[in-house]
């Protein structure tokens, strides 16, 4: 096998814990790299020239777009005043201040609206859809920012907790109405290699022309004895509530992640610019 089929091979049974007959195709490199994929939450204390983000930020609105609409935004944050507000909203997530770059991923159906007046049509696709095609588009660009971004050595971490704060996040970025943020993105130089995070098998979540989760209860109880024994969790969520548990594993996190509700004001601040979701 080449080089890149076996880094390709490696990255593959780490993340899913299963081997993977790599084919002979072209683009290996490319395909180990994407494999090789983890979020970044330390950083080098060195610049990310701006013409490296906005030659990013070109490269990821280069994905593809649902019907072509173009609805996806980035704000890249570059005003220490703005800044220190969003690195204070997520507090909770210190590689936000810590990173040299942040930008902001946002949802975007105004142009759309904006489109239809300027060709006095009515905009009748006023519903549920009108939000999911711009939140989806936001995803995409965001996906394809991180994987440019790793193509060219640099390290990232999503921000779904800049939602936290939606409303105020939008007033402080001067979003306007239909313009939402879907997440934040930290930004820089890795500080050390990371490790890669064990996903679930893929006989789970790849089907083949029916949905067949198989045996789900087994499957999830062999991938949280799996990612306890090569990546267990640091810390247990919310022992006050919950105590300790010995076996604490990835369901449980995620159970317990749950059990309390987040951003439930959400859909109120989706609805309060403009957004119907029915
Ligand atoms: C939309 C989205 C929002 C995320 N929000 C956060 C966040 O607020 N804080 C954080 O530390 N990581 C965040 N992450 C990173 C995930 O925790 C991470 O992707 C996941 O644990 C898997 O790890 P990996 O990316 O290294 O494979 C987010 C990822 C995505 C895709």
């Amino acid at each position: 096998m080449t080089d890149a089929g076996s880094k390709l091979a490696a990255a593959l049974a780490e993340r899913f814990g299963e081997d993977f007959a790599i084919p002979q195709t072209a683009g290996l490199d490319a395909l180990a790299r994407m494999a090789d994929h983890r979020s970044m939450r330390a950083y080098a204390p060195r610049e990310v020239p701006a013409s490296l983000i906005r030659t990013l930020c070109a490269v990821a609105l280069s994905a593809p777009t649902k019907s072509d609409l173009q609805q996806a935004d980035i704000v890249i944050v570059s005003d220490p005043t703005v800044r220190a507000k969003l690195d204070e909203w997520c507090g909770e997530n210190p590689w936000v201040k810590a990173a040299p770059a942040f930008l902001v991923f946002c949802a975007n159906n105004r142009r759309q609206l904006r489109i239809h007046e300027r060709h006095a049509i009515a905009f009748a696709n006023d519903h549920l859809d009108a939000f999911f095609n711009a939140a989806v588009d936001a995803g995409i660009v965001l996906s394809a920012f991180v994987t440019a971004a790793e193509a060219a050595g640099l390290g990232t971490c999503p921000i779904s907790a800049i939602r936290n704060r939606a409303a105020d996040v939008s007033a402080l970025l001067g979003l306007p109405d239909r313009v939402f943020p879907v997440a934040g993105l930290c930004v820089g130089w890795p500080a050390h290699p990371g490790g890669i995070s064990p996903r679930l098998p893929t006989g789970l979540r790849v089907h083949e022309n029916r949905y067949d989760e198989g045996d789900l209860d087994a499957a999830i109880a062999a991938y949280d004895e799996r990612r306890n024994r090569t990546r267990p969790f640091a810390k247990q969520r919310d022992p006050a509530r919950f105590g300790t548990s010995p076996a604490y594993g990835w369901s449980q996190d995620k159970a317990r992640q749950y059990a309390a509700p987040e951003r439930a004001d959400f859909g109120a601040y989706i609805r309060k610019i403009g957004f119907r979701l029915d």
